[in-house]
């Protein structure tokens, strides 16, 4: 049998209750501590999931021998502080998306891995997605010949939301480009590569947070056009167009349980389900990568990481999504 390993939930909130229900799902997952800003919180979190060690500071949990990899679920602009501190304190991190900010934070995350000799992942889970996975190596293989255009998008209405949210307040990194832009930027990137020129235009909302941005990747032989929004929803289709086919991602693209590949005008349907909430497939690669003791995954590198954030950057440099915490 495999060793256990042993995971800490730093933040439990919305996206901390889908991940660590899918931990229970996984061979010798065990979800041995959380910790939240709030006692009453981590032990209410603590309850639901059969948890044994439960901290009312992140930092105790960092410092304890409870776990071996922590999972931080908390606003964007935390994850730095919060990755470096845990790693200080030997432990491995898989850190939700955004890793950083901006590429400076991603650096320094990158750079405390390595210091600490510890794995470091961001929960880039898409990338995991068994339809994504599939597609790639059909992309790789060129199925679809060259590709010439891909569209995506990630767009939700999320003007409802109270302006104290981490989805509309400027102090938690609000606006849809880090949130779930990410997700379209990641496969322009996955599939072609860093473009050539980004064209890109945004629109914010009265407290200056950005709610609607629109970009052109350019390559040299291929265009992709990208969109994420606040402002509506969206049907969320993503297609990767090639000079020999085509691959169309069912709705929503980024958790996909399937795939249609098009050729010559026939169409044939793949599904490939996502185990739990799909979270399952990026902790099955922390594991993999525990297991054999690599700092980092091949499938979404530290490289990665930096590159994706260098888009947003130039993104952000572009359309003037700034915020007040960054100088
Ligand atoms: N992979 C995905 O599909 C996916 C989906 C949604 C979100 N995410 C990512 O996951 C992260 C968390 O998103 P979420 O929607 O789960 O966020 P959330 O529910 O708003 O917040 C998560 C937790 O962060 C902690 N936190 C620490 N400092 C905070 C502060 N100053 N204000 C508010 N909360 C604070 C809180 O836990 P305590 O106070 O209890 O410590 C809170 O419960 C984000 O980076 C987001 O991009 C990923």
């Amino acid at each position: 049998m495999e060793r256990e390993i042993r995971w800490g939930i730093i933040g439990p909130g919305n996206i901390a209750r889908k991940f660590t229900s899918d931990l229970q799902m996984v061979d010798n997952a065990k979800i041995a501590a959380v910790a939240s800003r709030n006692l009453e919180r981590a032990k209410s979190f603590a309850s639901d999931y059969h948890i044994e060690n439960i901290f009312d500071s992140y930092d105790h949990l960092f410092t304890s021998d409870t776990v071996d990899v922590v999972y931080i679920a908390t606003p964007h602009n935390f994850h730095k502080d919060l990755a470096i501190r845990a790693m200080k304190n030997g432990k491995h991190v898989l850190c939700e998306k955004p890793l950083g900010i901006n590429k400076k934070e991603v650096e320094e995350i990158i750079q405390a891995s390595r210091e600490n000799n510890v794995f470091m992942m961001e929960g880039l889970w898409s990338r995991f997605n068994p339809s994504i996975h599939k597609i790639k190596e059909l992309v790789d293989s060129k199925e679809i010949g060259e590709v010439t255009y891909i569209n995506a998008d990630f767009a939700f209405y999320g003007l409802d939301r109270s302006e104290d949210s981490r989805v509309l307040n400027l102090d938690l990194a609000s606006g849809s480009l880090l949130d779930i832009g990410i997700y379209p930027i990641f496969l322009a990137y996955l599939f072609l590569g860093m473009p050539d020129e980004i064209h890109a235009s945004s629109n914010f909302h009265s407290n200056g947070t950005e709610i609607q941005t629109s970009m052109i990747f350019q390559y040299p032989n291929a265009q992709a056009i990208l969109y994420s929004g606040l402002t509506s929803d969206s049907k969320m289709e993503a297609k990767i167009s090639g000079t020999k086919g085509e691959v169309v991602i069912p709705t929503r693209w980024h958790e996909a349980d399937g795939y249609s590949l098009i050729k010559q005008k026939e169409i044939q349907k793949f599904e490939l389900p996502r185990k739990g909430n799909g979270f399952v497939h990026e902790i099955l690669e922390v594991h993999k990568c525990l297991v054999s003791n690599k700092l980092k995954s091949n499938l979404w590198s530290h490289k990665n990481s930096l590159e994706l954030v260098e888009l947003m950057d130039i993104i952000r440099n572009k359309t003037g999504i700034k915020f007040p915490f960054e100088v």
